[in-house]
């Protein structure tokens, strides 16, 4: 996990460094292989795209992968709720909209900049967790 977590950082780097095209995509193609040797459900493309939308966006200001912070840890979401087009759905959604009462009192904020498209693609990501 802690790899996951370096990559993910990188990731951020990458971004934040600003988008030369192929310096990106030469690296997108390294971050892959590292990934595909750590976790299996890497090799799905919506799994690598929702992974980049939820690093481009501020979701790890209160969400990690495996520890509670602000929000619950992805890999708790992940267990919750099964794989399913309703469910993709309505996360995407709530991750839209907003909103608190399923894990505490704690409201996520709303990300009406997000396409439903993108937010269904980064719950995919947070599903593909599942243990
Ligand atoms: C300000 C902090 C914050 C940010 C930023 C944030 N979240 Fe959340 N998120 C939360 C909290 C708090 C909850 C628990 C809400 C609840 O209990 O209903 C949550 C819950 C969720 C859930 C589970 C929802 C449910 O109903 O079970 C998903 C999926 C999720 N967040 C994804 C995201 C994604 C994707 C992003 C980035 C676009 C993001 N979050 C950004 C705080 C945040």
């Amino acid at each position: 996990m802690k790899k996951l977590f370096v990559i993910l950082s990188f990731s951020c780097v990458v971004i934040s460094c600003g988008g030369n095209d192929s310096n990106d995509s030469k690296e997108n193609s390294k971050e892959e292989a590292k990934q595909g040797a750590a976790a299996p459900a890497a090799k799905s493309a919506d799994y690598q795209k929702g992974l980049e939308l939820v690093a481009q966006s501020d979701c790890f200001t209160c969400h990690d992968v495996s520890q509670k912070k602000i929000g619950p840890a992805y890999k708790d979401v992940a267990a919750k709720y099964q794989m399913s087009d309703e469910v993709v759905e309505n996360l995407a959604g709530k991750v839209i909209k907003g909103g608190a009462g399923v894990w505490g009192p704690i409201a996520m904020t709303p990300h009406p900049q997000l396409s439903n498209d993108d937010a269904k693609t980064m719950v995919k990501y947070i599903l593909a967790l599942k243990k």
